[in-house]
């Protein structure tokens, strides 16, 4: 797990932010970054990246080996710690709070500005990252460090869908975007699997997230990680979230995608209110999705 860094913030200074933006951009080049490259990509004096390498190496924010030369890495806290200090200096977030979903491929903390917002650092190429890194040949030149790339393309493409969607489909508002990191408006409410819904609402959130996934795909988009995971429902609706993995609907799967969506969430329904829920085709649903005429399940019951 990654180790949460905000409560560093405070006592970092804004050399110690050169330093790791130093490290970050020599890592454009290796996945080691030589010492005495250091003073170039920070813009800190020799003397100055000496103190600077001690402080986050104490921190643990980077890493040194020493292999053919003396080389420094950023580790994912470095990482976080530079979107994080990017997203205070835009003024995204003011505090930091706790944890709201700590997971293998993300984690999720409450930040605030002037309201509660969620902020989700990306965490894509974590797992890997760590098998890689065992064997990988230190001193080849890469255009990227996988893990670092992994990441940022996630988020990156997380944001860039929730602007399309927002505020069409009920997805939680997009706010900011730095490296792997993203702010977005805090949901209310709790995720589906969590949720006893009363047997005459049950078919009315289904039809709701039907539609909402209807308005998604008459954008562009099919979500494909549908699960009662990534739903959160309120007095207030639904909310659809976790989009990284989201494709396009001209995307050659997208149809394939969309079944197996429908799939999972009427599955879902199914198992957990199996008097309430009628019997459907898929297919047919996806269709009428498709073609944008989806209105309720019951048009589609068998
Ligand atoms: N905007 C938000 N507001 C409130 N809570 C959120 C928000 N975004 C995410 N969360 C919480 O964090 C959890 C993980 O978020 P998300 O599903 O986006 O990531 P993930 O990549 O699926 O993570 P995991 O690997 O844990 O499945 C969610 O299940 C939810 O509880
Ligand atoms: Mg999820």
């Amino acid at each position: 797990m990654v180790r949460n860094v905000a409560g560093l913030l405070p006592e970092l200074e804004t050399e110690d932010f050169y330093l790791l933006s130093g490290v970050e951009q020599g890592m454009r080049f290796s996945e080691w970054v030589q010492r005495e490259k250091l003073p170039n990509f920070s813009g800190l004096t020799p003397e100055e990246v000496d103190y600077r390498l001690e402080r986050c190496l104490k921190r643990g924010f980077i890493e040194k080996k020493t292999i053919q030369y003396e080389g420094y890495t950023l580790k994912f806290e470095g990482y976080d710690l530079l979107a994080l200090n990017a997203l205070v200096e835009r003024d995204a977030i003011a505090e930091f709070g706790s944890p709201l979903g700590v997971g293998k491929e993300s984690d999720v903390y409450e930040v605030k500005s002037y309201k509660p917002l969620a902020l989700k650092y990306h965490r894509e190429g974590y797992t890997n990252f760590r098998e890689v890194n065992k064997e990988r040949d230190y001193t080849s030149d890469k255009q990227h460090v996988s893990w670092m790339y992994t990441a940022r393309k996630a988020a990156e493409r997380e944001y860039e869908t929730l602007e399309e969607l927002y505020p069409d489909v009920a997805v939680p508002r997009p706010i900011e975007q730095n490296r792997h990191a993203i702010v977005m408006d805090k949901m209310p409410g709790v995720e589906l699997s969590r949720s006893k819904l009363e047997d005459e609402q049950v078919v009315g959130v289904l039809d709701l997230l039907l539609r909402e996934l209807t308005h998604a795909y008459e954008i562009g988009f099919v979500h494909a990680d549908m699960s009662e995971y990534n739903i959160f429902v309120s007095e207030e609706g639904v909310t659809i979230f976790d989009w990284p993995q989201a494709v396009p609907t001209d995307h050659e799967n997208a149809d394939e995608f969309l079944r197996r969506d429908l799939t999972n969430l009427i599955g879902y329904f199914r198992r957990k209110y199996p008097r309430t829920v009628p019997d459907c085709e898929v297919e047919d649903v996806a269709n009428a999705i498709a073609d944008g005429s989806f209105e309720t399940l019951d048009a589609h019951a068998t």
